[in-house]
């Protein structure tokens, strides 16, 4: 592929994927990211590492301009639910201010293609078992309405300027790159199938239980985990399709369209790692829906993209397999 790609965020977990993914299809690679939350070792050494801010717009435009960069995947950003609700005014400045930021790059140097990370919390608590991107968009924490505002944005600016975009609400990503040259980093993590797997190798004590009087099969929260190589080809795939049909956007859901609750989360960890991780059952986080689940059919049917990888064991054993790598790191 003889086009150029940058990635923010690209030291990040769901970036670092991306940007293997599209080295592995053949594109080149530009990363922006500052490395607050990111990881340099984390960006693949065929790609070009930019320590920079994405609202730096002169450092970004002469990156876009001097590497020809012809789209731009926006990964960067805070992710953290309940941080966004002490902290709401860092949730609109590093996701929904930078972003403004960065599109304003983007179209300025007239690049013709934007694929953005938004999320299912735009759905807020919805009363429907899955959801589907007609569902309505009302999100509960200020994460959500900050990802929600920058939607707004692209859609507005690609109905003004020369660029299509795609906007994939991921659901609950988890685990690592097969071939193990990434995975989930982040200390202090609090995604569950990683807080899961820190207990199942020692680096915790127990595993939280949020809540077990939902509406749900076993009480517990339900939740539609997609494995983090799937999103990041998703990805890929959005790109070649923003490719060959300019003046198309597309908003997608990128889920795997069945739930698993947090008891059999925990139950294929213990089958996994053969140990018995100790639940400790607690009332409920502020904000959390009892089931999220989507409803994947538009991407499917949209996308040339099948997962590989939709077994909760896999995502579980690969969450693992990285697990262990950074204990050997430590
Ligand atoms: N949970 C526990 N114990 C834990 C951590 C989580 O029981 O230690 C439960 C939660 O209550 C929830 C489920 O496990 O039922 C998943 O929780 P996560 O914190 O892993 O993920 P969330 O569903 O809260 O949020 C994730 C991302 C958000 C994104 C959202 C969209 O973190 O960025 O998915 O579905 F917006």
């Amino acid at each position: 592929r003889d086009m150029t790609v940058m990635v923010t965020g690209g030291a990040g977990y769901i970036g670092s994927h991306a940007v293997l993914a599209l080295l592995d299809a053949g594109y080149d690679v530009v990363v922006v990211d500052n490395l607050v939350t990111g990881f340099s070792w984390a960006v693949d050494e065929r790609a070009t590492l930019i320590e920079c801010a994405i609202e730096d717009e002169g450092r970004v435009r002469a990156a876009i301009r001097g590497h020809h960069v012809q789209a731009i995947m926006h990964f960067a950003g805070s992710v953290v639910v309940p941080e966004s609700v002490t902290d709401p005014l860092k949730y609109y400045r590093n996701n929904t201010a930078a972003s403004r930021s960065l599109i304003e790059s983007a179209v300025t140097e007239g690049v013709p293609h934007f694929i953005f990370s938004s999320t299912a919390a735009t759905y807020g608590t919805p009363d429907t078992e899955t959801v589907s991107e007609t569902s309505p968009t009302v999100p509960i924490n200020p994460y959500g309405m900050s990802k929600l505002m920058t939607e707004a944005m692209l859609r507005d600016v690609a109905a003004a300027h020369p660029m299509n975009y795609a906007a994939l609400r991921y659901f609950n990503v988890a685990g690592a790159d097969p071939q193990g040259r990434s995975g989930q980093s982040t200390a202090g993590a609090t995604h569950l199938i990683k807080v899961a797997v820190e207990a199942a190798t020692g680096k915790r004590d127990s595993v939280a239980i949020f809540g077990t009087d939902f509406d749900t099969p076993d009480g517990t929260g339900v939740r539609d985990y997609i494995h983090v190589s799937d999103l990041a080809a998703a990805h890929v795939a959005a790109l070649a399709l923003l490719i060959a049909e300019p003046g198309r956007s597309h908003t997608l859901n990128a889920g795997y369209g069945r739930g698993f609750s947090v008891n059999e989360v925990l139950d294929a960890v213990d089958r996994v790692t053969n140990v018995q991780v100790v639940r400790n059952p607690q009332g409920r986080r502020a904000g959390d829906p009892a089931a999220l689940i989507s409803d994947n059919s538009a991407i499917l049917k949209t996308l040339d993209w099948t997962p590989a990888r939709d077994d909760l064991d896999l995502i579980v054993a690969d969450a693992l397999a990285w697990e262990r790598k950074l204990s050997e790191r430590a």
